[in-house]
């Protein structure tokens, strides 16, 4: 029987505003479980729409993602052939070749373990020599692919989706951000050496993200609790990116115990998820 929700996408083009729930939370026992959810969600709309477009995040979080779906292709068969991908972002004056770029990052942990066809997969060019347009130009490319299915998110620890620091526009598009001092200090470690770090990235805009018609924002660790529980429960503000979420029709944020722990209301999220049939088939 073909299932709704999660696993159903193309029809809902345009049709906006029947089942949708809004944002829905789902709290794992660990970030092992959380990590395969967030695969298996991925996994299922690769298999029942073999041509969406999947908008792409980096960051340690999303390593164990792209490694089960290497492995889903690999062992299961995945085809990613007629996958488009758009990454959300991409450091500043870094080059496509460069080993730092969010271009490598990608290569490294999952383009070049997939079948996804290179002239389908799109990051925002670091080193374009016109910057403005080349984020008119990543807008357009994403239009013209039909829009994002669904876009995967991961959080920073100022609440940032993306590269959408605090005072972000809700409506923002893709453009040049300056990177917050504590942005810089959580990732610069993955540089070498660390100083190497570009204070700013080509980010897709926080209306960009919005207009994704699905949204999967996955967060793991007690480091991530905090910004988790104002992303959540918080009220919508810029100074927090993430809160933007709030207002997407049909976001689901994948967590683990440690991520949920400052959230309020973790039993009515528990329920919700129990007895909601678009989860047929993940519990
Ligand atoms: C970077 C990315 C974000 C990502 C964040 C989380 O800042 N631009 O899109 O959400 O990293 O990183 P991690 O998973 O390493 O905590």
């Amino acid at each position: 029987m073909p299932r709704r929700g999660w696993a159903v996408a193309r029809q809902e083009r345009g049709g906006a505003g029947r089942n949708w729930a809004a944002v829905e939370v789902i709290i794992r026992a660990d970030a092992e479980e959380a990590v395969s959810l967030a695969a298996g969600v991925i996994s299922q709309l690769v298999r029942d729409q073999p041509d969406m477009v999947l908008g792409l995040a980096t960051g340690r979080t999303m390593e164990g993602v792209y490694q089960r779906l290497a492995d889903a292709h690999l062992f299961g068969g995945l085809d990613f052939s007629r996958v488009t991908t758009f990454n959300l972002d991409e450091y500043l004056g870094l080059s496509p070749d460069d080993p730092f770029s969010y271009r490598q990052y990608m290569e490294r942990h999952l383009f070049a373990k997939v079948n996804l066809s290179p002239d389908r997969t799109h990051l925002p060019l670091g080193d374009a020599p016109d910057i403005g347009a080349e984020c008119r130009r990543y807008e357009d490319l994403i239009r013209a692919c039909g829009g994002i299915d669904l876009q995967l998110l991961g959080i920073g620890r100022t609440g940032h989706i993306g590269f959408n620091e605090p005072l972000s526009a809700m409506f923002s598009r893709t453009r040049a951000k300056a990177l917050s001092p504590e942005t810089i200090l959580q990732n610069m470690a993955l540089f070498d050496p660390p100083s190497r770090m570009p204070h700013r990235a080509i980010t897709m805009g926080v209306g960009t993200i919005l207009d994704a018609r699905r949204c999967l924002l996955l967060a793991t660790g007690d480091e991530k609790a905090e910004i988790i529980a104002q992303a959540v429960e918080g009220p919508v503000t810029s100074m927090i990116s993430a809160t933007a979420l709030q207002l997407h029709p049909r976001c689901a944020v994948i967590i683990d115990e440690a991520a949920a722990s400052r959230l309020a209301h973790q039993d009515y999220y528990r329920w919700i998820f129990e007895n909601e049939p678009d989860w047929d088939g993940f519990r």
